[in-house]
């Protein structure tokens, strides 16, 4: 199968240039100047991408598919939620399989390729949550870098559920460091938090704001900062997941000032959502409950400066959704018992062209790169992924900048009974989305079959 998309404006994290894209099975082979291959050329299918862009898939390096959370499990399987990422613009996910207490990692990796298998729209692969750092899971670690699952997701918070202390951390990065592995931290201090979340409801402060109000920045900062400060210690490269608060973003900054290899992504809800959204009427702002919890409107600004200096490198979503029936209304009488989570697989690249690019905070090429190169390189996908280029997979978007699209648990496909963006329009959407080489979505319909994505192998930490 050999497909040509013609006369489009490529767009890489580096380059923006007028050429056409040949692709022959699920590789790329050639970019030529437009019209460059037109004499005595026969192609299978040609896309015309006159007046779009034509760019790598969006690669989401944070989802929580399937997920046993918070007393209930994330409402999207990996089925609903790889078919919304793909149309939403992401060809790419990797999943978080979780360590059951008392359980191996094999047993979590095993269960996540079955929750997989034979489900999937688009590519995906997995990091591990270490639930439990112990000789076993240690040992553990070697076995899944060589099967590619080569990061590893460890939490400061939750204490008695995922929470892992400093011994186990510094362990943990200690053996990701001589394995070439990554740790992904989740870095607030939840020993403290919990005593606040706990004098917050003795003092009747139970509404979804209070999930804000009860978490201030400066644990997540105190928990970035001890984070840098272990991986320094272990020698170790070190990943801050879902950044929210510029405190912790001055700690990212000043160890990457230093020269560690530190780096950190944040998601749109940091972006474009806010405290004010988890105070809204009644029990609406459970919608917006998430951890680290929305913050103040006016924290979003050192966001997206971070973005434009690269002091964060990514953003990703965090998808976790959860229903507002049956799963959010657990936490009716108290914010500490509503499921932690937003959905966001299908909206990021809406959101982050419509008020990232066109509001001008950030390029069209720092788009690419912070939605699918970087971390492609940072979870070693790369160049099989996340740039166009001859020899890469093509997963490729193009992309229509004007076309416009209104978010609404209408219009969407995540398995959730609400968008936390309702009704908003956007402008910028794919009208094709190509997974190695397949046309997956055409102007916003679904054009394969379940089961058609592979599990991807992603190399060792080599930035
Ligand atoms: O609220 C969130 N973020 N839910 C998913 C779990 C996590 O900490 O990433
Ligand atoms: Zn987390
Ligand atoms: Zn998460």
């Amino acid at each position: 199968m050999r497909t040509l998309i013609k006369n489009g404006t490529v767009v890489t994290a580096i380059d923006t240039f007028a050429g056409d894209v040949l692709i022959e099975g699920d590789k790329i082979v050639a970019l030529t100047a437009p019209g460059a291959l037109e004499s005595g050329f026969t192609a299978d299918r040609i896309i015309d991408a006159t007046g779009k862009l034509v760019m790598p898939g969006g690669i989401d390096a944070h989802t929580h598919l399937d997920m046993p959370f918070g007393g209930t499990t994330s409402s999207d399987d990996f089925e609903t939620g790889t078919l919304a990422a793909a149309h939403g613009g992401t060809t790419t996910l990797v999943d978080f399989a979780i360590q059951q207490k008392g359980g191996s990692l094999r047993q979590a990796v095993d269960t996540w390729h079955e929750k997989a298998e034979g489900k999937t729209a688009i590519d995906y692969s997995f990091h591990t949550i270490v639930t439990d750092v112990n000789k076993g899971t240690l040992e553990e670690m070697g076995g899944l870098v060589n099967e590619g699952i080569t990061s590893f997701k460890l939490f400061m918070a939750y204490p008695g559920v995922l929470y892992v202390d400093d011994g186990q951390i510094f362990r943990a990065m200690q053996r990701a460091r001589d394995l070439g592995g990554l740790i992904c931290m989740h870095a607030e201090n939840g020993i403290a938090l919990d005593v606040l979340i706990e004098q917050a409801i003795l003092r009747g402060e139970t509404a979804p704001k209070y999930h804000s109000l009860s978490r201030p920045q400066i644990a997540e900062a105190e928990g970035t900062h001890r984070a840098l400060a272990l991986a320094e210690m272990a020698g170790a490269p070190v990943y801050i997941v879902h950044l929210s608060a510029p405190r912790a973003l001055d700690k990212v900054l000043e160890a990457r000032d230093r020269g560690m290899p530190a780096y950190a992504e944040t998601c749109p809800q940091y972006l474009f959502c806010s405290l004010d959204d988890l105070a809204r009427d009644g029990f609406e702002g459970a919608k917006f409950v998430c951890t680290p919890p929305l913050r103040p409107k006016e924290y979003q600004a050192d966001l997206w400066r971070g973005l434009k200096t690269n002091d964060l490198q990514v953003v990703s979503t965090d998808h976790c959704p959860f229903c507002m029936k049956g799963q959010k209304d657990l936490g009716r009488d108290s914010f500490a018992k509503i499921p932690n989570g937003m959905p966001g697989v299908e909206t990021r690249l809406y959101l982050l062209w419509d008020g990232g690019v066109r509001t001008g905070r950030i390029s069209m090429n720092r788009f690419v790169e912070i939605t699918s190169t970087a971390p492609a390189k940072i979870f070693g996908l790369y160049p099989h992924k996340g740039t166009v280029a001859p020899g890469a997979d093509a997963d490729l978007l193009v992309w229509d900048p004007d076309k416009e699209h209104v978010l609404s648990v209408n219009t969407l496909h995540m398995r959730v009974d609400y968008s936390p963006f309702e009704g908003q329009v956007v402008r910028g959407a794919p009208t094709h989305v190509l997974s190695r080489g397949e046309v997956v979505i055409e102007n916003g319909k679904y054009l394969s079959k379940k089961g058609r994505g592979k599990f991807v192998k992603r190399s060792t930490f080599s930035l």
